[in-house]
């Protein structure tokens, strides 16, 4: 089964609820009927000013039955949520009025929805920009305990067994952290180990990767900063198989492991690639995608203490509807 196949059906078992605060965005309107009529939610919310979303809907004849729209001006929650919002930013000099304006922003309600339980998903970025996606997510629902980074991954299907899980590769960071420290990288693979579980079903074996194996790049502060990552990721002791600092040969291939990392505990296992930095992380899954012939899912966002999702702004229909099944897998099974 593919990927995307496997989240929908995934999405359908779970039956969570999915909230879409771009309400006004004709794309988003139609993937939320698609999404409700194919069952990949439970319940479906558009957020925006209701006659903003009908007519929206109307120009696309698109129904609104069965689709709960909530304008957060007018919702009966904006109180509570302001509060919230208020008493986790004020340390930060935000006053009442500001927090009620930004919480009457879609984004930031859309995510207290989420991290209210009123929702189960958020996606979003078919009109906002990542920053703005990210930024409601990072000061409204924060990092999951014990983790203080917000991360994203790709999902590559590599089209041949052969590789990773059955196929699949995770390959993170590559959209979020520019140059993450040592603890940022130990927390991106904790993220990332979660990710391929979530994703793949497999059992993360993750490789932090760099140009370095064992020391072989000397004592260059980026191979250090992979190094310090690892020592940290050991003092964590989380379960799951890791090595590094590691080159991507010396990850994937097992003849050249048995030469450059003998004994290493992920020899010819690695399904989950962290990279040192987002240039190498970005520049590797557009190589892989590009030249090598796979498919790349996402970013999807990891890390966050409820499962949020960023869109291309050059998002198709289908690309919420997907974004928005692997979201609601994120999310878990709650019933
Ligand atoms: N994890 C956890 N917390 C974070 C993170 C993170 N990754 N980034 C910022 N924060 C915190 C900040 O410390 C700040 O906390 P505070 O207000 O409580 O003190 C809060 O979140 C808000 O941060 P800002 O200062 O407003 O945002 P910042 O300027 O740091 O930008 C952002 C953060 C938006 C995530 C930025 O790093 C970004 O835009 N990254 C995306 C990079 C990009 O362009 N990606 C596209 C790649 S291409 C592709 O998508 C394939």
């Amino acid at each position: 089964m593919s990927f995307v196949a496997s989240m929908i059906e995934k999405a359908r078992s779970y039956g969570n609820r999915l909230v879409l605060p771009e309400g006004n965005e004709p794309r988003t309107v139609k993937a939320a009927r698609k999404i409700l009529d194919e069952k990949i939610a439970r319940e479906v919310f558009l957020l925006g000013v209701r006659s903003d979303v009908e007519t929206t809907a109307g120009n696309n004849d698109v129904s609104l039955d069965g689709i709960t729209v909530i304008d957060p001006a007018e919702s009966p929650w904006l109180d509570d949520f302001s509060a919230t919002y208020f008493e986790k930013r004020k340390a930060k000099g935000i006053t009442e009025d500001q927090a009620r304006k930004d919480m009457s922003h879609v984004l930031r309600f859309g995510a207290m929805m989420v991290k209210k339980g009123f929702a189960d998903s958020m996606v979003a970025g078919a009109e906002n920009t990542t920053g703005d996606v990210l930024r409601a997510g990072l000061t409204v629902i924060g990092t999951a305990p014990g983790s203080k980074t917000a991360s994203s991954c790709f999902v590559m299907d590599m089209k041949n067994d052969a590789w990773g899980a059955g196929g699949l590769l995770i390959f993170s960071d590559c959209a979020v952290i520019p140059t993450p420290t040592s603890e940022q990288l130990a927390d991106i693979a904790v993220s990332a180990a979660k990710s391929c579980r979530e994703f793949s079903g497999a059992e993360p074996v993750v490789a932090l990767l760099s140009f370095s194996t064992r020391g072989s790049g000397g004592k260059d502060e980026n191979v250090l900063r992979v190094q310090e990552a690892v020592s940290l990721l050991k003092e964590r002791n989380p379960g799951f198989l890791f090595d590094g600092e590691m080159q991507l040969d010396a990850a994937l291939v097992p003849s050249v492991t048995e030469k450059k990392a003998p004994g290493s505990p992920v020899n010819g296992k690695v399904n989950t690639l962290v990279f040192p930095d987002l240039g190498a992380g970005n520049i590797g899954y557009k190589l892989v995608q590009r030249l090598g012939g796979a498919d790349a899912y996402g970013p999807f966002l990891q890390g966050f203490a409820c499962p949020i999702s960023d869109l291309s702004r050059g998002c198709t229909v289908d690309d919420i509807v997907t974004t928005s099944a692997v979201t609601l897998v994120q999310a878990g099974k709650k019933t």
